[in-house]
């Protein structure tokens, strides 16, 4: 192997447009140095026309990059672009990660895995056959949704503002997922064990609706995919009612594992150590 080669095998990136409030490069860069890899992990903000050319030099090797994670907008285009996605990004029609393997494009979508990560590690008793509901229908929630129905959880409730489109991911996920439009929120939430919100509500200074989580069950969890601020409006109202909340920060985190030990070769953990040093960043 030569020197480029060498190169091409311990440089990936992060694309979006826009990409400066990635947190991506921080988590990378914390893993590297712990691992003590001579590789880097950069911001690369491309616009939506010049993707598939970043892609192309992907594929052909001069860019020099091994692989990388994308994000908004270019989720979809890298699903489409890739050579060999795998079940979970073909089912998502949108791809998070890319690694080069044998001359091709691989792709998958760790957001999912992110999610139940975070759940798995940050309250260990949550039950996948439970009741679920998933407040939003955009991409958040299709990952969201897909993950927690191949735990095998019980029923799952998708509520959104257009209900057309939470009934487009109940087509698509499947006989156990439901859809409702948001004036059935409280009424679906009965005996519930889980509760995802995966909208921006409450954000950018908005008030975020009071939400009466009442009729969940006793010692239901809910989660935010959100994470500026790491309590959201939803999840204190939750708090204040008695249960248990979930934030959102790590879901970022655990869906960054896999593309390091693709790019990287090392399984990288995530740790309370990673988690102060994005809280501090924030
Ligand atoms: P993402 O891909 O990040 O999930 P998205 O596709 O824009 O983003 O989806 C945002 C979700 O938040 C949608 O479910 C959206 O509801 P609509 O499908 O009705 O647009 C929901 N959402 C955003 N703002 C909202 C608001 N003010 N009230 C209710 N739902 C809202």
């Amino acid at each position: 192997m030569d020197d480029s080669r060498e190169t091409l095998t311990k440089r990936a990136f992060v694309t979006g447009y826009p990409v400066r409030h990635s947190r991506s490069p921080l988590i990378h860069g914390h893993w590297l140095k712990t691992f003590s890899i001579d590789g880097s992990y950069v911001a690369r903000e491309i616009a939506p026309d010049d993707f598939p050319a970043f892609i192309g030099s992907l594929k052909d090797g001069s860019s020099l990059f091994c692989g990388g994670n994308v994000t908004i907008p270019h989720k979809e285009t890298a699903f489409q672009l890739a050579d060999r996605p795998d079940e979970l990004a073909e089912e998502l029609g949108a791809a998070n990660t890319l690694w080069l393997e044998e001359g091709q494009l691989l792709a998958t979508n760790t957001d999912g895995h992110g999610f139940v990560s975070n759940l798995d590690a940050r309250q260990p008793g949550w039950d996948a056959s439970d009741v679920a509901v998933v407040l939003g229908a955009g991409g958040a929630s299709r990952a969201v949704i897909q993950a927690v129905r191949d735990r095998g959880i019980g029923e799952i409730h998708v509520v959104n503002r257009t209900v057309e489109r939470a009934r487009e991911l109940a087509d698509r996920f499947g006989p156990r997922v439901h859809a409702h439009p948001i004036g059935a929120l409280r009424e679906v939430m009965t005996n519930a064990g889980l509760f995802v919100n995966t909208t921006s509500l409450g954000m950018d200074g908005d008030r975020a609706p009071e939400i009466d989580f009442s009729h969940l069950r006793s010692g239901a969890v809910v989660t935010d995919i959100v994470y500026v601020p790491l309590m959201t409006q939803i999840l204190s109202q939750a708090e204040e009612q008695g249960f248990v909340v979930v934030d959102g920060l790590g879901m970022l985190l655990h869906q960054a594992a896999p593309g390091f030990e693709k790019w990287f070769g090392r399984r990288p953990v995530v740790d309370d150590t990673l988690r102060n040093l994005i809280i501090a960043d924030m």
